[in-house]
């Protein structure tokens, strides 16, 4: 029998990731942050003065990463790294050595091993499209990018940080650009994937309408 997977994939802060692990947590399935790989990779790259557009030394750093979801955090080669994949440096780092074929196809078989019994919950750009083409449920999230903006802003201020919203409306604005235009696995709604526009709506209304779909 083969495991059952809910893909939900969408731009950047549409609320993707809170969303998959609430639905996760609820049917008690794994779930899968595919963006953090992306973004390890992206702190790593940088952290080594590496050519983040060079898919040849970014692939072979990718390969030779040891990426572990510890429960409460991620490591990578060991060292905890949850807080610093978060900033928005290595966001940036993240979409810009996601465009490199030999990059995605390195996390693959990553990704895939999070497949497990009773089931997993994967969010990204592209889980319904490449990596779990045959998932049951594909939900596509969208929110105005004025509102991705927003809740960007309140998550920096709220951890004490600094931000300004034109140059996060800015940031969002680029991203997608990136994620949406780029030729490997670009960010689209996949044939199929039904899609929620989170604008305006609490959280819990999101859950309970995937968990609607998936039943
Ligand atoms: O979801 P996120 O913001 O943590 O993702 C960070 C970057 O990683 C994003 O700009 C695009 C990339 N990404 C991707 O290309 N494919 C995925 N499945 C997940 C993330």
């Amino acid at each position: 029998m083969t495991v059952p997977v809910i893909a939900i994939d969408g731009p950047s802060a549409s609320g993707k990731g809170t969303i998959a692990a609430l639905v996760a947590q609820h049917l008690d399935f794994h779930y899968l942050d595919s963006g953090a790989l992306y973004r390890i990779v992206g702190l790593i790259g940088g952290e080594r003065a590496a050519n983040l557009d060079d898919d040849t030394e970014m692939s072979r750093i990718t390969l030779n990463l040891n990426i572990k979801f510890t429960g409460t955090g991620v490591e990578a080669n060991g060292r905890e790294v949850s807080a610093l994949i978060r900033d928005e440096k290595a966001g940036a780092a993240a979409s810009r050595i996601a465009v490199l074929p030999g990059v995605r196809a390195a996390l693959m078989t990553l990704q895939h091993g999070f497949r497990q019994p009773p089931g997993l919950v994967a969010d990204g750009r592209d889980m319904g499209s490449v990596v779990f083409p045959d998932a049951g449920l594909k939900i596509y999230l969208t929110a105005t990018p004025e509102e991705r903006a927003l809740r960007r802003y309140k998550q920096l201020i709220e951890k004490g940080g600094s931000a300004s919203m034109a140059a996060l409306l800015q940031d969002i604005r680029d991203r997608d650009f990136r994620d949406s235009n780029r030729a490997a696995a670009p960010l689209l709604k996949c044939a199929g994937a039904i899609e929620i526009d989170t604008t305006g709506t609490p959280v819990d209304a999101v859950v309970a309408q995937v968990l609607r779909s998936y039943q």
